[in-house]
């Protein structure tokens, strides 16, 4: 059978009735574009001089990374003239961007982690591209700030690109999980990785120790119970991943299994965690659970909060049904 490429991919889902609307299909392809873009600027690093720091902060209060804005403005310039926008939200800019007034506007909002995982681009580790799209309950108006707040539950659309030693998209608009695998030469995402699924049962867990003496008591719990290993309450070994990438942890979930932490801790006791809800909390529990697994803050299903703000912190379970239900259970206690 020949190759599947996302466009073919794309199409044939919009031809099955109802099941992706042409205008999402086209903002889906314009999104894959930019993210090939961003492809090729990482791996050139330096040379091409997209590595290290830009010199500014973003409204997080992290340094930026050169290659952090670069993937910035590659996602506004593919996406600010394509027409099926009213707006786009990013991780690196303070304010919402609006679709410039020579262009004409559509009605979906586009959120993004241009480069996530950007403190491994210049020891040359694995980064990604994260997105969720929305609809703009102001039709093609501009937005303001509150019409981006919507549940996670409500995406129409998630999906991230890796760039690791190959680069690969993994989407999904509410119908399974598919990823497509760059081919440079062909310059096309080939579907290589129908309906991804991750197992409910796991032996490996991820998340960053150096934190441990800030957690709070149900997290302390069920890592104290993973580490005892057999002869612990869990009666088997665990193992642990951590490579500082969401993307590169949430790919290795989606081919293998395992839970993702990033719980909230005492070093900053007002923030609910330290991942960003709307450029990855959302989309990313959006796609673990259309793959079978679910994405809790240890209190609710991700999916499930009322965002209050662009910007806001979640704590973040994911993965492996069984692990995930057991560490949102010990906060429930
Ligand atoms: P970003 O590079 O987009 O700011 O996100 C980094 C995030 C996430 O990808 C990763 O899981 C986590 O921060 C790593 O945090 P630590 O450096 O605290 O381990
Ligand atoms: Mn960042
Ligand atoms: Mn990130
Ligand atoms: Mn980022």
């Amino acid at each position: 059978m020949s190759r599947i490429t996302l466009s073919r991919f794309l199409i044939e889902q919009q031809r099955k009735a109802g099941t992706l609307p042409p205008d999402l299909r086209l903002l889906i392809e314009t999104i894959a574009r930019a993210c090939k873009a961003i492809s090729f600027s990482v791996n050139k690093g330096a040379l091409a001089g997209v590595l290290g720091e830009a010199g500014t902060g973003n409204i997080q209060g992290e340094a930026q990374k050169k290659m952090d804005v670069i993937a910035n403005d590659y996602l506004l310039d593919a996406n600010e003239w394509g027409g099926n926008l009213a707006a786009m939200a990013s991780e690196e800019m303070e304010l919402p961007y609006h679709i410039p007034g020579e262009y004409p506007k559509g009605d979906y909002l586009l959120l993004f982690d241009p480069l996530d995982g950007s403190s491994n681009i210049d020891v040359n580790i694995t980064v990604g591209t994260i997105f969720s799209i929305l609809h703009n309950p102001n039709g093609n108006l501009a937005p303001r700030e509150t019409h981006f707040l919507q549940k996670g539950s409500a995406q129409v659309a998630a999906g991230y690109t890796i760039y690791g030693p190959q680069t690969m998209l993994v989407l999904t608009f509410g119908n399974g999980v598919h990823g497509f695998t760059l081919d440079r030469e062909q310059g096309s995402f080939v579907l290589t990785h129908p309906d991804m699924h991750v197992p409910a049962a796991t032996g490996e867990f991820a998340i960053n120790m150096s934190n441990q003496r800030h957690w709070e008591a149900p997290v302390k719990r069920y890592i104290d119970e993973l580490l005892a290993g057999k002869t612990g309450p869990r009666g088997r070994d665990f193992n642990m991943r951590w490579v500082a990438s969401m993307v590169a942890e949430v790919h290795r979930i989606l081919t293998r299994g395992g839970i993702f932490m990033y719980p909230r801790d005492a070093r900053e006791p007002e923030k609910p965690g330290k991942l960003r809800l709307m450029y990855e909390g959302n989309p990313m529990a959006f796609i673990i659970e259309q793959a079978g697994g679910l994405a809790t803050n240890g209190q609710q299903r991700i999916l499930d909060i009322q965002p209050t703000g662009l910007h806001e912190r979640v704590a973040v379970f994911l993965g492996s049904s069984e692990e995930v239900e057991i560490v949102t259970g010990y906060h429930q206690a």
